[in-house]
């Protein structure tokens, strides 16, 4: 497809949705068409699968059902049709973000997630996923002043399992990431993040 898809990945707290906007920003400056989107959500149906997996207790393998319904409504009608009309879509979460919290976090079995991905994206892959890597603990203190959501408000373990998720997911496709140290200052982490796009033909 013309167009190219970056995902962001990283646990709650670690500084996705605050690089948004200065991603996007560089991108436009740079003549690309942009389309910024997010997961869980990105369509109406997929929206409203947000808010159910956000608020309603559920078991892992329910969870991602729905995180995997909504994201093949996502990508069906929002994402590919972009992708094929040569934009840049740039999504604060996508697939990998299954396998680190249904799969690490949840427990939900590795090759169940595997066959799900298989069927809603066929071999599509991210072209980067840039990983916001940084220690769970510094992440909580982050977002203590917002409230938390259903995944928000895991324990510390979950969320270090998620993020061991995002390591084994790295491990398996190593070239598609882009692991940064979002622990640093913002300026740094953007500079990092801008850098790995443009070592990436952006
Ligand atoms: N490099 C950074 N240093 C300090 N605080 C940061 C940094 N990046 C983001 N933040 C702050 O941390 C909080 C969580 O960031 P956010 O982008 O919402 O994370 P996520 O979308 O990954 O959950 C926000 O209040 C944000 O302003
Ligand atoms: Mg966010």
């Amino acid at each position: 497809m013309p167009g190219k898809l970056i995902t962001f990945a990283g646990i709650d707290g670690a500084g996705k949705s605050s690089h948004l906007a200065p991603v996007e920003q560089w991108l436009l400056e740079r003549g690309h068409q942009v389309l910024v989107t997010r997961e869980p959500g990105g369509s109406e149906l997929a929206e409203q699968l947000r808010s159910m997996v956000l608020s309603t207790d559920m078991d892992g393998l329910t969870e991602a059902l729905l995180v995997f319904a909504a994201r093949r409504d996502h990508w069906r009608t929002k994402i590919s049709p972009a992708l094929t009309g040569g934009c840049v879509v740039v999504s604060d979460r996508f697939v990998d973000c299954s396998f680190a919290f249904q799969g690490g976090g949840r427990g939900v079995d590795w090759q169940v997630l595997e066959q799900l991905e298989a069927a809603v994206l066929g071999g599509v892959r991210p072209d980067i996923t840039l990983w916001f890597d940084l220690p769970v603990a510094e992440a909580v203190g982050r977002r203590a002043d917002r409230p938390a959501d259903r995944f928000e408000s895991e324990a510390v373990a979950f969320h270090a399992r998620a993020r061991a998720g995002y390591q084994r997911r790295m491990e398996r496709d190593p070239h598609r990431f882009v692991r940064v140290d979002a622990s640093r200052p913002r300026e740094q982490v953007l500079q990092a993040v801008l850098e790995g796009l443009e070592a990436r033909g952006l």
